[in-house]
């Protein structure tokens, strides 16, 4: 960050240290912010917290699969490392293995003992020899491993509704049907739980350039004839969506198809967006050593996902005022200028604290769009674009947006509650931003969490916090905050944005905290 203020952040988060509870000069110039905890909202669904793991670079080879005979420690070729931190993220669902590399891919290439395995070369990212070491099974076995839910994206680009429906086969049916049998052989005779089935990928572009009616078409067919077979275990169907303004035909084209065909025998539960905050492609936003500006305008683009939501949301509801499908934004994050002498089409970047801010609103809009918002996936998890995990051979490092997610965990399957408060803006030259975003929720356990934005990256902000009638009388979380918006974690200093634990006061419902310059907090009554 080169930006000089007269209160700059490392001086704010040296007075957070010593006066965090605040006094008298502070609370004039609080924010008041109310939670109305009396009326809980819908359920913040936990599949909102949901990652993206694409064979793409080393997002799988290396950052997951680092194969048996590894040194690097590893369960069945699954490296320990990254298996505990991701678990610490209660991930609540993966979606794989694309992306476009989906509708490149053929799953029985994929299978089986390692001599019948097919390497093929990885088209979209790279050119790369893809040895298809890592396939169905092990990304189940990860899926496992990690305690979440599996999110298969099947091939409708380059592959067959056969080759759909025998996946599905493979993964969910009886151990004693044809591919039932060829599961049980390779080591898993249960069949696997696949939650959610993406019906092809961003189809309006790398998946095939499909117009809306095209795309139908093979919806129609994909819906009708692979199914899951697996029935005490229920899966969504996911239709793929716009991606932006060019392509919102989608949501038109693909709402009014289910709901002109309710009679038929196919199911729809989702509708995929995809937004990146990018700015014009090819992608060229540093992703270290920017400053304030830089810091400002990324996070006015990223914004606009609330934008789309919107509108789509709008589209959806037309034809479905129920919100029987979700809007699954199975795509989203920074996309920034690949990390210098990085190999070309592995999408590797740093990740900063700017980005743990960029994360922390984008989850607090889908927080508030949770009626239709039930499933999110951030593009993507290890080592490819705003990741939570960098792996480099044995070395591990969690990304600022890795301490964000975790921070979240409380947020998940809760109950939002209605917050109120007027903040102001905050302006960086043309970038005009809200300098303060809220959101609430009720927990599973009945606590309530509360996670505070300061987007400013030059104040701090003092908030006071009215929850109503609660009994608590203290509330405890993390604040992640960092000396510069372009702080970033790095193999030779891992700790330099690293959450920091608070804990709070709570008198009579009312709690104050200050929130340092661009930082990230979340609370919880205890
Ligand atoms: O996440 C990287 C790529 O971005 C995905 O493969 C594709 O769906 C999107 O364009």
């Amino acid at each position: 960050m080169t930006f000089t203020g007269k209160f700059t952040m490392r001086a704010a988060a040296a007075l957070l240290a010593t006066v965090l509870f605040v006094g008298s000069a502070w609370a004039r110039d609080a924010v008041e912010v109310g939670v109305d905890t009396a009326n809980p909202g819908p359920k913040l669904d936990r599949h909102v917290f949901g990652q993206f793991a694409e064979d793409l670079g080393t997002g799988l080879y290396g950052g997951i699969w680092v194969g048996r005979d590894s040194s690097i420690p590893n369960t069945r070729g699954i490296r320990n490392d990254v298996v505990a931190a991701l678990k610490d993220l209660h991930v609540p669902i993966v979606r794989w293995p694309g992306g476009c590399f989906a509708d490149e891919y053929h799953w029985q290439d994929g299978i089986g003992p390692a001599a019948v395995r097919r390497p093929q070369p990885n088209y979209n990212w790279g050119g790369v020899l893809e040895s298809n070491e890592f396939g169905t099974d092990e990304f189940m076995d990860f899926a496992q491993q990690i305690g979440t839910e599996a999110y298969i994206s099947v091939n409708i680009g380059s592959g067959t509704v056969k080759e759909a429906a025998d996946w599905m086969q493979y993964m969910t049916a009886r151990a004693d049907s044809a591919w039932g049998k060829q599961r049980a052989a390779n080591g898993h005779p249960a069949p696997y739980r696949v939650a959610m089935l993406g019906l092809g990928n961003e189809s309006w572009d790398c998946g095939g350039h499909m117009s809306a009616a095209e795309y139908s078409f093979q919806l129609k067919l994909y819906a009708r004839f692979v199914h899951n077979w697996n029935k005490e275990q229920p899966m969504q169907r996911v239709a793929v969506g716009p991606g932006g303004p060019k392509t919102e035909d989608y949501t038109d084209t693909v709402m009014k198809l289910w709901k002109d065909n309710a009679d038929w025998d196919w199911d729809l539960e989702g509708l995929s967006l995809h937004s990146y905050t990018v700015g014009k492609w090819p992608p060229s936003w540093p992703a270290t050593d920017f400053g304030e500006s830089d810091y400002a305008k990324s996070l006015v683009e990223t914004l606009k996902m609330e934008d789309l939501i919107r509108k789509n949301a709008a589209i959806m509801d037309q034809y479905d005022p129920q919100k029987k499908i979700s809007l699954v934004v199975d795509e989203w994050g920074a996309w920034l200028a690949p990390t210098k002498g990085s190999t070309a089409g592995f999408l590797q970047q740093q990740n900063s604290q700017r980005d743990a801010v960029l994360a922390a609103l984008n989850l607090n809009i889908f927080s508030r769009h949770a009626d239709r918002v039930r499933n999110a996936n951030i593009a993507q998890m290890v080592n490819v674009l705003q990741a939570m995990i960098l792996t480099d051979g044995p070395r591990m490092v969690l990304t600022p947006t890795y301490h964000v997610f975790r921070l979240y965990v409380p947020f998940q399957d809760a109950a939002t509650l209605p917050v109120k408060y007027d903040a102001g803006s905050y302006s960086v030259g043309e970038f005009k931003l809200p300098r303060v975003d809220v959101i609430a929720a009720k927990t599973q356990d009945g606590k309530i969490a509360v996670a505070l934005t300061n987007v400013d990256a030059r104040q701090p902000a003092t908030v006071a916090i009215d929850l109503g009638k609660v009994s608590a009388t203290s509330a405890a979380g993390e604040t992640l905050a960092a000396a510069k918006v372009d702080a970033v974690n790095t193999f030779d200093s891992p700790k330099t944005v690293v959450p920091r634990r608070i804990t709070v006061p709570v008198k009579a419902g009312r709690m104050t905290l200050t929130l340092p310059p661009a930082s990230v907090t979340v609370v919880t009554t205890q």
